[in-house]
């Protein structure tokens, strides 16, 4: 593939990512998944540390939790139940780079390498005719209960995933910041 077709593949790619609110019910092949965690695993982080953590919930009764009971109130989200999967972004942080450099860069690095490999995952979801939606409006307590997850991982974000019920609607311009206004060519 020449240069120019694999950027213009890679862009419209990412041009026509949506956050999808609107899930059919067909179930998600794990061959899918893995291939989004895969993308994921291969993302930068600082000091190559990795820290992030997957936990992708298929199970019907701990998703059905996790929308009822994990989401917090005020942004009402019942699309996220039908959602065949529910994949929960964790970070696994060590002393040096997550607690003793940010004392002194104040550059919190995890939720970079977090966020990084959260948006590899969502656009290999995308490359695969999946749809998914960052959920950040959850309550931390009560999916650490529902999941039994040990103290040593934060929780940092779920992102929902399955089939688009309906084909997206491509992104509208106007919904962006223009180029000039987010940054600046010295
Ligand atoms: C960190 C993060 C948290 C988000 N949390 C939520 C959420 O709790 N509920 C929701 O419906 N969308 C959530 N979103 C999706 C944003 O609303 C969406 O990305 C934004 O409006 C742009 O729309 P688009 O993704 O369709 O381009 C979140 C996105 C990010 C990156």
């Amino acid at each position: 593939m020449s240069l120019k077709t694999e950027f213009n593949s890679f862009f419209d790619l990412v041009r026509k990512r949506r956050s999808c609110r609107n899930y059919s019910e067909a179930p998600v092949p794990d061959a899918l998944i893995r291939n989004c965690l895969e993308a994921a695993r291969l993302a930068p982080s600082a000091c190559n540390k990795q820290p992030w953590r997957f936990i992708v919930v298929k199970d019907c009764e701990l998703r059905r939790k996790l929308c009822s009971d994990g989401l917090l109130p005020g942004i009402s989200m019942p699309w996220a139940q039908k959602a065949p999967v529910i994949v929960v972004l964790c970070a696994e942080t060590s002393i040096l780079t997550h607690t003793i450099a940010p004392m002194i860069s104040k550059v919190q690095y995890h939720l970079i390498d977090i966020g990084i490999a959260g948006e590899h995952f969502v656009l290999a979801a995308e490359a695969q005719g999946l749809g998914t939606c960052w959920i950040g409006w959850f309550n931390e307590k009560q999916v650490r209960k529902i999941l039994t997850l040990p103290r040593s991982l934060q929780i940092l974000s779920l992102i929902s995933l399955g089939h688009p019920a309906s084909p997206m609607e491509p992104p509208e311009e106007g919904k962006r910041m223009k180029l000039e206004e987010i940054s600046r060519i010295i």
